[in-house]
């Protein structure tokens, strides 16, 4: 059998998807593995999949068809299949696809290198029980060979599964019940993760804000004491933000449901946190929300935005929207255009209904046709698009602060990154060579000169250098915040 020890791993889905597959190539390094270039040179191949509409199912079908031939190129090579298809289908996909060697669900990333051993043995096996513990979140540290990303950004769990159960999401069936991960240990990787030379952290959760809740319940219900692990989305969010070095804090993706006065004070407070939220609204007619089991109205979600607003004058925020679901009439859809128009959001993802197996709103009648769903998708897509536009176009003149991500996909000599909202921001090389010494994680003040519906033109500040860390060791000090 072949000896070689080296893992590729490709990934769809969500971020929380992203993060796993950074939890698994961790797990694999301890165990003596290492990073193959691309699958060709890789021995173990994990495709993390996503379940969320139908084409991200059928993605991993067509995707496992053509890797019988990479499995059989060299003896001794394995495929395996996680995430979210993998949970939902589980021994299904051993008997359908003969070329496949294991297959495990999101509870089941700590059993990943023991069957990967078993499967290199001839074993063929999946695991997709669920657990209810949190010996889940009891993973190493990362290896030191486990690649940090160079734009010195990490993604956190703080909180899995989701108990919404809203009619057309599969989620709650493939991530199972909710659990929050302990708030000392979150805040110890953070700072373990900061002192690496990480800057930006996401905080990930299917409903990041409802973190805490439950155990915040229990502990209520149990006369009051509550340990000190327990504690709510925002104060977990103060404590995190005194991590010094830590510059930018985000987390996603919110509920509307859970958020409180202190969360929302927190948006006005909280020096790291960035002034954007990623807000899944879906739909903007209350009987569409009704249906969608939302438990908001759109005015609710109006006077959310507001008070957000309220305390971050500046906040950006995106949405999640569908088009197309049962019973979905064209008033219904204006409504949508509508509140769109109202919230003015930053950026949307659209999406298509998409019926999914288990969930209520799979047996709803009355199913939009798929041609009035595309109409009304790109109707929105345009609405969108002429908002994104007006909102970049509305910062030109500004300086933004931008943590810089490498060479910009519109190639040439540009670079690119994120601004503190979260926006794209191209830049040149300057003449005067101030772009030249700029690389992935370093800061860069930056004067926007134009905007595009997908990003934002900038040039490097000329007479200030490049905000750069000493060294990657070093964490800079945070800048005051500043309110417009
Ligand atoms: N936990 C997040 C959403 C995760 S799924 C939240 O509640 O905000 C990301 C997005 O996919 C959802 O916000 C929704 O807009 C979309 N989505 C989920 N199920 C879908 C379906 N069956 N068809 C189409 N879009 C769907
Ligand atoms: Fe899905 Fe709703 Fe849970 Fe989000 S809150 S993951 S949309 S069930
Ligand atoms: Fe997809 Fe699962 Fe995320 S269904 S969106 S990978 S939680």
């Amino acid at each position: 059998m072949n000896p070689s020890r080296r893992f590729s791993i490709r990934t769809h889905g969500c971020q929380m998807n992203v993060h796993d597959s950074q939890k698994v190539a961790n797990l694999l390094h301890h165990e003596g593995w290492t990073a193959a270039e691309d699958a060709d040179s890789a021995d173990l191949l994990i495709i993390n999949t996503c379940s969320i509409r139908d084409k991200a199912e059928h993605r991993l079908y067509s995707e496992l068809g053509t890797l019988r031939e990479w499995r059989d190129a060299r003896p001794g090579r394995v495929i395996g299949v996680a995430g979210c298809v993998a949970q939902q289908q589980g021994d299904a996909l051993l008997r359908r696809f003969p070329q496949l060697d294991f297959v495990y669900g999101t509870h089941n990333l700590r059993r990943v290198p023991s069957m990967v051993e078993a499967a290199r043995n001839g074993d063929r096996a999946s695991a997709t029980d669920e657990s209810s513990t949190h010996q889940r979140f009891d993973l190493p540290t990362p290896h030191p060979e486990l690649a940090l990303d160079p734009a010195r950004r990490a993604y956190v769990t703080v909180m899995e599964g989701c108990d919404m159960f809203c009619s057309f999401c599969i989620v709650p069936f493939t991530r199972g019940r909710e659990i929050s991960r302990r708030a000392d240990a979150i805040v110890d990787e953070a700072r373990a993760l900061v002192d690496r030379g990480i800057s930006e952290i996401t905080l990930l959760g299917q409903t990041v804000n409802a973190y805490g809740r439950h155990a915040l319940r229990r502990a209520g219900a149990a006369g009051g004491v509550v340990p000190p692990q327990v504690i709510g989305f925002a104060d977990l969010l103060g404590e995190l933000d005194a991590i010094a070095g830590l510059r930018r804090l985000r987390y996603t993706s919110p509920h509307p449901a859970f958020f409180d006065d202190q969360l929302v004070r927190a948006h006005g407070e909280l020096e790291s946190l960035c002034p954007h939220v990623h807000l899944p609204v879906q739909a903007g007619s209350d009987r569409m929300l009704e249906r969608m089991r939302r438990r908001y109205t759109g005015d609710e979600y109006r006077r959310l935005v507001a008070r957000l607003r309220d305390r971050r004058p500046d906040l950006a925020i995106t949405t999640d929207l569908i088009v197309g679901f049962p019973g979905e009439t064209e008033a219904d859809f204006e409504q949508t255009l509508r509140l769109v128009d109202d919230i003015q959001f930053t950026d949307s993802f659209i999406f298509k209904y998409s019926p999914r197996p288990k969930t209520a709103a799979a047996a709803m009648p009355e199913a939009v046709e798929e041609e009035v769903a595309q109409v009304r998708l790109e109707r929105l897509q345009q609405q969108q698009r002429s908002l994104t536009l007006e909102a970049h176009r509305a910062r030109v003149g500004e300086r933004t602060e931008v943590l810089v991500e490498g060479p910009s996909r519109r190639g040439g000599s540009q670079r690119t990154g994120r601004d503190p909202y979260n926006r794209v921001v191209n830049f040149p090389i300057t003449l005067d060579g101030v772009g030249e010494a700029v690389e992935a994680g370093d800061w860069l003040d930056v004067d926007l000169v134009d905007a595009t519906p997908h990003s934002l033109i900038g040039e490097p500040v000329s007479d200030a250098a490049p905000n750069l860390r000493p060294d990657w060791e070093q964490p800079l000090p945070k800048r005051p915040l500043t309110l417009p």
